[in-house]
């Protein structure tokens, strides 16, 4: 087997779903191991734009299989609507996979994930309120349901019912809601089941089994190295494992059986939600860097905050991920700026780090050091060959590199297909 995993160095929105689109085209499967449908991933193809939530973007490769493994979360609903959605474009979804093993979001998640931001009310965490926090928080209490539970009702109404029984004296004592109905709860999943089940399989063992053959398999990560539950800036991460571990954690595949891990870096630095953020432009670069990256978010719409590549994240993510090499996206939305700045440390405390600390009021205190190199001045958007990147952007992508330490293998000029240039000799 041969495995590449493909990880956010940043915040999330670098563009993974890019990069895992050209990638797809040479694997056998594409494989999500973590997150639901909090994450958003943008492909361009031809004329088209589709905006993938949960499925991997292998489903726009006809004769690939994309799985859903152990390690992600299932929102039935939303599902069913992203499969009549493609169906409707003519896309062929036989290719799909669910793993049976995968937890499910159920209509009280998304409702307790809002309650829940309100009642924390200014140290909200700006979730996406679609129900991942309380999804993964019942998978780690054991009161979770899972896609097996989806096809056997009579367990499934025994588990909402006995999960509901806490949640309901929550709703009526904490939130001062609608205690909600358990038979009514899984009447509304249980209508889109047989739209889904054709689709269930034990992922798991197929991939257990893959790993004896010659297949090529490219896990998808969402979110990011600085969401994760564990390396992220806690408490404003996501309630899953988007680093390079995680891809393990959430199929089955061993960690001595990745081959190839990419990280893919954005030209500069954004963020949805609230936490630390050293390189945040609050002005009218901030602005212009939004409005020419589209920087808004895919699955809420919220505008993200914009600033300068931050390298110190980069190199840090690069060491947890073990990166291979990294792919730089959104490179023509810097095509204007002159100078370009790069984060390369930061001083705290009277000390200066060169990598990012655990500790987020220590990262709270960060003010980044600044390395300068002059922009290209010129329109990059029809960059397609390696000979074409002006000197000043090869010199922008080799800085990152050797400030990462590791090679830019991948650069991308643009949303379409054609827009991205394979730096390999
Ligand atoms: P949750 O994953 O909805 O619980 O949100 C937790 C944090 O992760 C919030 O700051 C979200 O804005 C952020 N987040 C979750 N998914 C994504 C994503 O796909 N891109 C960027 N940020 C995300």
């Amino acid at each position: 087997m041969k495995t590449t995993v493909i990880v956010g160095t940043q915040w999330g929105d670098e563009g993974k779903g890019r990069i895992c689109d050209y990638l797809a085209g040479q694997a056998d499967y594409i494989v999500r191991y973590q997150g639901g449908n909090n994450a958003g991933h943008t492909v361009v193809v031809g004329t088209k734009t589709f905006k993938l939530h949960l499925i991997p973007s292998g489903i726009l490769h006809p004769g690939k299989l994309s799985i859903m493994a152990d390690g992600t979360l299932v929102d039935p609903r939303v599902l069913a609507a992203e499969l009549d959605g493609l169906q409707a474009e003519g896309i062929d979804t036989s290719g799909l996979r669910i793993s049976g093993a995968a937890h499910v979001i159920m209509p009280y998640h998304p409702v307790i994930d809002q309650l829940e931001e309100e009642r924390r009310g200014a140290g909200k965490i700006g979730t996406t309120a679609r129900g991942v926090g309380p999804a993964y928080a019942d998978k780690a209490a054991r009161t979770g349901i899972r896609v097996y539970d989806l096809l056997n009702p009579d367990v499934l109404r025994k588990r909402v019912a006995g999960a509901l029984e806490a949640k309901n004296v929550l709703f009526a004592q904490l939130y001062g809601a609608k205690p909600m109905d358990p038979d009514a709860v899984c009447d509304e999943v249980l209508a889109v089941v047989p739209k889904l089940a054709p689709y269930v399989a034990d992922t798991r063992r197929m991939l257990v089994e893959a790993a004896d053959t010659d297949a090529r398999v490219l896990l998808e990560g969402a979110q990011a190295t600085f969401l994760d539950l564990d390396y992220g800036t806690y408490p404003n991460v996501t309630s899953s494992h988007p680093v390079s571990g995680g891809a393990c954690l959430g199929t089955g595949i061993s960690p001595t059986a990745l081959d190839e891990v990419i990280g893919v870096v954005k030209a500069y630095a954004t963020r949805v939600g609230s936490g630390p953020f050293p390189t945040e432009l609050e002005d009218r670069l901030g602005d212009s860097l939004r409005e020419r990256g589209h920087e808004y978010g895919t699955t809420t719409g919220r505008p993200r905050r914009c600033g300068w590549l931050d390298a110190v994240m980069v190199r840090t993510a690069a060491r947890i991920n073990g990166l291979t090499s990294l792919a730089v996206t959104k490179i023509d939305v810097l095509d204007h700026a002159d100078p370009i700045r790069i984060c390369v440390g930061y001083e705290a405390r009277g000390e200066t780090l060169r990598s990012v600390p655990s500790d987020v009021s220590v990262f709270e205190a960060c003010t980044p050091v600044y390395e300068e190199l002059p922009g290209w001045c010129c329109d990059t958007s029809g960059v397609r060959r390696l000979a074409d990147v002006p000197a000043n952007t090869r010199a922008f992508l080799d800085r990152i590199g050797e400030l990462a330490g590791v090679p830019v293998r991948f650069a991308s000029f643009g949303p379409e297909r054609t827009q991205l240039v394979d730096l390999a000799p």
